[in-house]
């Protein structure tokens, strides 16, 4: 039995997971095998996605230590952001957002709802998101002044606390694939911050699922993946110290398909966005479930998943739909 620490109810769940039948039997490389998808789209409304998943424990943690305002950071088409600006307005906490961005920001996709959320938002150059501790040292003194209690959580809720969402969401795989009496050969899914990576792997060692947990990268490198996700395990066994040894996680991470760059996407991804909307009613997006999906199903052709005796793959969908509102001039309609 593990002991979970507190967390609040937020997100609907057990998501769903099924297999996609249409594209499985059009990959002749899967000689018959399948692609499951976990709907974590559907962890709610507007606040769907993953990140929902680490916010119940880290803003259960929050009320726990009595603060009143939370703030958090991301680029500014951010979903952490946005769940954490709804649901600090369910929550009646006040939200204060550190968004990254160069260029004049349109209140469209994210933003608009971190808008319609009520969140203070206030931006930063790239150059200037260099300092994030300092920035947010600046704001938690601020609020402390003013007699607020700030809790801070890092960009993409992505620490020892918040891997926990993924350390349960893993739980409800191992239900939905004895359920189903299978033994996937892979857990797929997109990496950005290294959260949700991390939570997997772990979960997967907690509850005894032998699968590999396989990311693809929507920026950084693999090696720095191995780092981050070294960094949030740890902090985690020293927030909850338990028996169990980190050390035999190795993250596997593929840093080929991050295309020109953090929420830049090739034409290839957008295509590949339109045919899984019509073939599958599947709705992915361009800065993470886009590029992570499409890196899954070129290396599928490439004959990179084809040794394994387990054939079955899973894929993890982690949301992200309000990103391609933000870029729907690229789907050339
Ligand atoms: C839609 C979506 N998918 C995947 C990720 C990656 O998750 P993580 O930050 O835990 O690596 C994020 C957030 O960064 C996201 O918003």
């Amino acid at each position: 039995m593990i002991a979970y620490p507190d967390k609040l109810d937020l997100a609907q769940t057990p998501t769903p997971f099924y297999p996609l039948e249409r594209l499985s039997a059009q990959l002749k490389e899967l000689d018959g095998a399948r692609i499951w998808i976990k709907r974590d789209d559907l962890t709610g409304a507007a606040t769907s996605g993953n990140k929902i998943r680490k916010l119940e424990f880290l803003l259960a943690e929050a009320l726990a230590n009595g603060c009143d305002t939370v703030i958090t950071s991301g680029g500014v088409q951010s979903n952490h952001c946005r769940a954490v600006a709804l649901l600090g307005a369910q929550l009646g906490l006040k939200v204060h957002l550190l968004l990254r961005t160069d260029s004049e920001p349109q209140a469209v996709g994210n933003l608009l709802l971190d808008q319609l959320a009520g969140a203070t938002i206030s931006y930063y150059s790239v150059k200037e998101f260099k300092r994030l501790d300092s920035l947010f040292k600046h704001w938690t003194e601020h609020y402390q002044q003013q007699g607020s209690k700030a809790y801070s959580i890092p960009t993409g809720g992505s620490n020892g606390t918040g891997i926990w969402g993924y350390v349960s969401a893993a739980e409800e795989l191992a239900a939905d694939f004895a359920r189903h009496n299978m033994k996937p050969q892979a857990i797929v899914h997109a990496s950005g911050s290294g959260g949700t990576q991390a939570g997997l792997m772990l979960g997967c060692l907690l509850h005894g699922i032998d699968t590999a947990v396989k990311a693809y990268a929507v920026c950084d490198n693999s090696a720095y993946f191995a780092d981050k996700i070294n960094a949030d395990l740890r902090d985690w066994q020293s927030r909850y110290p338990s028996e169990i040894d980190i050390s035999e996680l190795q993250a596997e991470t593929c840093d080929d398909y991050i295309g020109p760059g953090y929420g830049q996407a090739d034409p290839e991804v957008f295509e590949f966005i339109k045919q899984l909307a019509a073939m599958e009613g599947i709705l992915l997006d361009p800065v993470y479930t886009g590029k992570a999906f499409f890196g899954l199903i070129e290396d599928i052709k490439k004959g990179k998943y084809a040794n394994a005796a387990n054939r079955d793959i899973v894929f993890v969908h982690t949301g992200g739909l309000f990103g391609l509102f933000a870029q729907q001039q690229h789907l050339g309609y």
